[in-house]
């Protein structure tokens, strides 16, 4: 059987899958709990990783390197950057980049890691599922760049800093961690996030506001995926 790892950063963000799937077992490891069951012909393993790109990197390590899982899915909640993403949308990321990388000292551009990429691309068999999936509901779903990094975003002009430095439509804390560590060990995955605040100066208002929400609908678009793989 194939291996489904399914990543959230926050408790809120992996609760209604939890609750979906009911029943699991729970295994410790480098300060994650991993809920493990089945669906369909899939074994299923679900954690929050806790905020932040280092934690997901281990959350993310283990899936792969523990677990051996063959796909990996993030699901939680981001920050809208383009106008057009309001509270509650959906967005599949295209690819990742980590706004917060600046070795531009020694000239490489904003975001780059030599040997690495500058954006890495989300698995392109994933987005066609998670297409799919959001065309029978009728959601539309937002398909763009999305950019991590270990800040909170709430302030209007470090916004538009990360939309004009690397057309990003969305941003968060995690998903460029997941891109890195699965492209190294060749596990095809991708990035789900619903939109909690607009990355503005009300967006801790608004991510308190939404936060469960929004991770709920992340979470059921994440049920209707699995629904849609083979
Ligand atoms: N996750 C949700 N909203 C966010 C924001 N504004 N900045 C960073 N991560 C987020």
């Amino acid at each position: 059987m194939k291996t489904i790892g399914i990543i959230g950063a926050m408790r809120e963000e992996i609760t209604p899958l939890l609750d979906f799937f009911k029943e699991y077992n729970e295994i410790q490891i480098g300060g994650n709990i991993f809920y493990v069951t089945t669906y369909k012909n899939y074994n299923i393993v679900i954690a929050y990783s806790k905020i932040g790109k280092i934690h997901a990197s281990l959350t993310c390590s283990t899936m792969g390197l523990h677990f051996n899982a063959d796909y990996i899915i993030f699901t939680g909640v981001a920050g809208g950057l383009s106008n057009d993403l309001k509270v509650g949308d959906i967005v599949l990321a295209s690819s990742l980049c980590q706004y917060d990388v600046d070795i531009s000292a020694f000239g490489h551009p904003l975001g780059f890691i030599p040997e690495s990429k500058l954006y890495i691309d989300t698995d392109s068999n994933l987005n066609e599922i998670a297409k799919r999936a959001a065309n029978k509901q009728n959601i539309e779903l937002k398909y763009g760049i999305i950019a991590s990094g270990d800040s909170f975003i709430s302030d209007k002009d470090k916004k538009q800093w990360i939309i004009d430095n690397f057309k990003a439509c969305a941003v968060e804390m995690e998903g460029a961690s997941i891109a890195v560590v699965s492209s190294l060990l060749n596990i095809p995955f991708c990035i789900i996030r619903a939109i909690s605040d607009s990355a503005d100066d009300n967006a801790d208002v608004s991510f308190d506001e939404f936060l469960e929400d929004s991770a709920k609908k992340s979470a059921s678009f994440i049920i209707s995926i699995l629904d849609e793989m083979e």
